[in-house]
């Protein structure tokens, strides 16, 4: 007889609707009353199969020159100063959340067509790792690999004519990855969906001595309207010219997601990321089924900002919708979640 989910699968069909225990004959025959395990709260407990802890939390910060400012499309977060990005290292390793990611907003003066401050070792994302980890060196940091905080057209690649230069921008990466790993960046994480970027950054890490500094790469990134809000933090939105879609991926795309982090695992990707993350968590289920590897979603500034708004219109509990987004992550099989609620999350969990 098949069995499924615990009961032949025939009993259950009989089964249904269901009858009440004085209508079953048959005393083997009970009705199965799903309900029971949801009874009480020691129940539901005792039979929750995924939990959210503040080990599967990285926390991205947003870095700025001088004062800490707010983030207007994302209510609750704020440009840091590196002081204040310090601080918020503290405050992670207190919450014993794993690790920061750390974005800069670059000044617009520094931003050109080559995205060179990119390759600045003294530039602002570089002197933050180096604060933070002087400071807190027990907090891992991840930073992105990308040009788009650094380039005057605000997108993640060199630029000819219009068109986005794959290995051109390779190279490029590789040495922004190398300046990032001297600064004492733990994870470098390419954001910019170049083909080849992750084999180029890990030989070029190699080769340098760099051989314990971790990848994550962004295997599956598409090309969504869901990071707005990061673009207006980062300073990108303002500057971007055009969308991203050459090089970020079509959302009516499946197997294709498999084939990228395929290709990234090959390349030599320590930590494979999804993103964004509610809208995709079909795609995050699936990579983490074909491969097992460690896989993170990204919970995007977009998601943030809509459980934000919503929450401050009174139109859905704030709290309850944050904490059920990053358990369906967790369900969905991502071992950690870069989420912007990280810290809040982390103290209703440590119930401080
Ligand atoms: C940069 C980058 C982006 C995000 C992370 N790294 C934006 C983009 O690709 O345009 C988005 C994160 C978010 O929305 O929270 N390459």
């Amino acid at each position: 007889m098949a069995i499924k989910y615990g009961r032949p699968i025939e009993t259950r069909a009989r089964l249904h609707p269901v009858e009440t225990p004085a209508q079953a004959a048959d005393p083997l025959d009970l009705p199965t009353r799903m309900r029971r395990n949801r009874r009480s709260e020691w129940a539901r407990r005792l039979v929750r199969e995924h939990a959210l802890t503040t080990d599967d939390l990285i926390w991205p910060l947003f870095i700025a020159e001088g004062k800490s400012t707010p983030v207007a499309s994302m209510p609750g977060i704020e440009r840091l100063s590196i002081d204040d990005a310090v601080r918020a290292a503290e405050r992670a390793a207190k919450l014993t959340i794993p690790c920061l990611a750390l974005f800069p907003y670059t000044d617009p003066g520094l931003r050109d067509e080559h995205g060179s401050e990119a390759l600045n070792p003294d530039n602002l994302v570089c002197r933050a790792i180096r604060a933070i980890k002087k400071e807190i060196p027990e907090v891992g940091v991840l930073c992105d690999v990308a040009l788009d905080p650094f380039t005057s057209h605000g997108h993640d690649g060199l630029m000819r004519d219009g068109v986005i230069l794959n290995d051109e921008t390779v190279a490029v990466l590789t040495k922004q990855a190398l300046v990032q790993a001297q600064a004492g960046c733990d994870i470098i994480a390419p954001s910019d969906m170049m083909d080849g970027r992750v084999g180029a950054i890990r030989k070029a890490l190699d080769g340098a001595g760099f051989t314990d500094v971790s990848i994550m790469s962004y295997a599956a990134k598409y090309a969504s309207a869901f990071y707005g809000p990061f673009r207006d933090a980062v300073g990108s939105s303002a500057t971007l010219t055009g969308d991203k879609r050459t090089y970020q991926m079509d959302p009516g795309n499946s197997e294709e997601a498999l084939r990228e982090v395929e290709l990234d695992i090959a390349e030599g990707a320590d930590m494979i990321m999804v993103k964004p993350g509610m809208p995709y968590l079909d795609i995050l289920a699936r990579v983490k089924d074909a491969f097992g590897m460690p896989t993170f979603a990204y919970q995007v500034s977009g998601e943030y900002s809509m459980i934000m708004a919503a929450a401050q219109n009174g139109w859905l509990d704030g709290e309850k919708a944050m904490i059920e987004s990053l358990i369906a992550f967790k369900r969905a099989g991502a071992d950690g979640v870069l989420t912007y609620f990280a810290p809040r999350v982390a103290e209703k969990l440590k119930k401080i």
